[in-house]
């Protein structure tokens, strides 16, 4: 499936990765690439695409993100630089910074669809991990390194109820591929039967 080449690069650019996001605090940790990766793979075979693309721009797709900290951001120039140090063609790299530049939760919620079908499942690889149980630990994560509350009286900003009320039970419709879609439906479920158990445990009510 891959030349020798091409596991190679995927190989160093997973251990690149893996020491550059490091005890990242908010949830871009190795293991989010790793499930966002076999995510991608798994929904490219039944939607096709160049697979080489889609798993490389998988495990790099953090890595520019605004949302982290200098420790752990790169530039995309420095990211470039990196993949053509790895000898991946330029042409892939050009979809691959394409794919991974309009992916961010910001464009996300912005409904901006990806051009390129190697795009739209590493972007549907992504949403998955941010739903489900998965996705409500990571709501945690993110919660706790920037010191944000569980739920506040009157479901103001800023809490991890309104981010999964607002943003996460968005997710399913806004996924781009038939494979990523069938994915969402039960992760989406589950996420609204956390949600229904844990207020009622609260004891909040619809507002
Ligand atoms: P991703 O890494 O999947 O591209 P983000 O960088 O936007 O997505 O967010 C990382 C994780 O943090 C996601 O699981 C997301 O739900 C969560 N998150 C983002 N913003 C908030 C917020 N304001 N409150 C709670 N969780 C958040
Ligand atoms: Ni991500």
């Amino acid at each position: 499936m891959y030349s020798n080449k091409q596991q190679e690069q995927l190989e160093a650019a997973a251990s690149f990765v893996s020491k550059q996001l490091k005890n990242e605090p908010t949830g871009h940790d190795e293991a989010h690439i790793n499930r966002v990766r076999q995510l991608a793979v798994h929904i490219a075979q039944q939607e096709g695409g160049s697979l080489f693309v889609i798993e490389m721009a998988a495990i790099v797709h953090d890595v520019i993100d605004d949302k982290l900290s200098s420790e752990w951001k790169l530039s995309p120039h420095d990211l470039k630089q990196q993949l053509l140090l790895w000898e991946v063609d330029t042409r892939d790299i050009r979809y691959i910074m394409d794919i991974i530049t309009t992916m961010s939760f910001r464009h996300r919620h912005m409904q901006h669809q990806p051009v390129t079908l190697e795009g739209a499942i590493v972007q549907d690889a992504d949403r998955l991990d941010a739903i489900g149980a998965t996705g409500i630990a990571r709501v945690f994560t993110y919660a706790g390194a920037k010191g944000e509350p569980h739920y506040t009286e009157g479901a103001h900003q800023g809490t991890v109820l309104v981010h999964m009320q607002e943003k996460l039970l968005q997710l399913k419709d806004l996924m781009n591929t038939r494979a990523g879609k069938q994915l969402a439906h039960e992760r989406h479920e589950f996420m609204c039967l956390f949600i229904k158990t844990w207020k009622e445990e609260c004891g909040l009510t619809d507002e």
